[in-house]
């Protein structure tokens, strides 16, 4: 182990590369990466740096953000076939057909899809700005807000605008059902409740706070709660203690794992940089309308 970890400090330094991880990693790719947030944060950070490689340990859509938004540096995903069932569940021709249905929407791509499909859309959202980016956009449009039907549910109630649901979901998330709240909530009753906004309507019901990982982040270290249950992938509670070690963080359910976020580990971060497999390459079209929806965004 130890000499794994020198062999990556090693590696690092001699390539000028970065470990960038997201929230739902395991904790010991948490623990050793230069930098660990949401995907929104990790997009940011991603090109505030002077690196050479970015290894993003994480799933393909979070590593397509990095190379598109820096297309110079060299963005590494240490398992190829990380993916994400939500952003599968929608495709470019999927969207084409919807704007043929509605010419006169605004399309909203969430961070969770491929380039291709937000090479296809307006705006690029997260769970973390969704509200902000609906507030800058003209009131009289309808909004077509992809692809989870549970988070495009959330966001119109909370904005009363008229949007239309594609129907994808995250397994994780639905993974975690209103008994799993109730019965955490009753093992520690003053516990607050977090959820993500790609959790189903009943949990959302039940919750104190409804955000993404960085807002969930936030929300724990400016609140009195000395615990809280989070309705989210389970090692985001790993996150939180590093966070704020004076503070309880319990799983809502602790199967809502994400099989794909676990695919990277200390030996595929090594391979990666030995042998810079899987760097993430798209066609420059792609990358460079997906760059576009993703600036707009950014823009707002
Ligand atoms: P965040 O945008 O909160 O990091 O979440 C990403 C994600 O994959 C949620 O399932
Ligand atoms: Fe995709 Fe769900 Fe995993 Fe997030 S938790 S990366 S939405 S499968």
């Amino acid at each position: 182990m130890q000499d794994i970890l020198a062999e990556i400090g090693r590696l690092k330094k001699d390539r000028r590369a970065v470990i960038l991880a997201h929230n739902y990693q395991p904790p010991e790719v948490q623990d050793i990466a230069d930098f660990s947030a949401d995907s929104l944060e990790l997009a940011k950070y991603s090109m505030s740096i002077d690196a050479k490689i970015i290894v993003l340990c994480g799933v393909r859509f979070m590593a397509e953000m990095a190379h598109i938004l820096n297309p110079d540096k060299i963005v590494l995903l240490p398992d190829e076939s990380a993916g994400c069932p939500l952003a599968d569940s929608i495709t470019p021709e999927d969207v084409r057909k919807l704007r043929e249905e509605f010419p006169d929407a605004i399309f909203l791509a969430y961070v969770n899809t491929s380039a291709a499909v937000k090479a296809e859309c307006d705006i690029c959202y997260t769970s973390a700005n969704i509200l902000d980016v609906i507030s800058k956009l003209p009131k009289d449009r309808k909004l077509v807000v992809l692809p989870d039907k549970h988070l495009a549910r959330w966001v119109r109630e909370e904005t009363k605008r008229e949007i239309i649901i594609w129907g994808g979901e995250c397994p994780v998330h639905k993974a975690i059902d209103e008994e799993n709240i109730l019965k955490m909530k009753n093992l520690s009753p003053l516990s607050a409740v977090m959820v993500h906004p790609e959790c189903r309507e009943k949990v959302v019901a039940l919750s104190d706070f409804v955000g993404g990982t960085g807002g969930m982040i936030r929300f724990a270290k400016t609140t009195g709660y000395s615990s809280y249950i989070v309705g989210t992938e389970r090692d985001m509670c790993h996150k939180l203690k590093r966070e704020i070690p004076t503070k309880n963080f319990l799983p809502a359910n602790e199967e809502a794992v994400c099989q794909d976020m676990k695919k990277t580990n200390l030996l595929k971060i090594l391979h990666t940089l030995q042998t810079l497999e899987y760097q993430i390459l798209l066609d420059v079209d792609i990358r460079e309308r997906a760059r576009r929806t993703i600036e707009k965004m950014f823009s707002l």
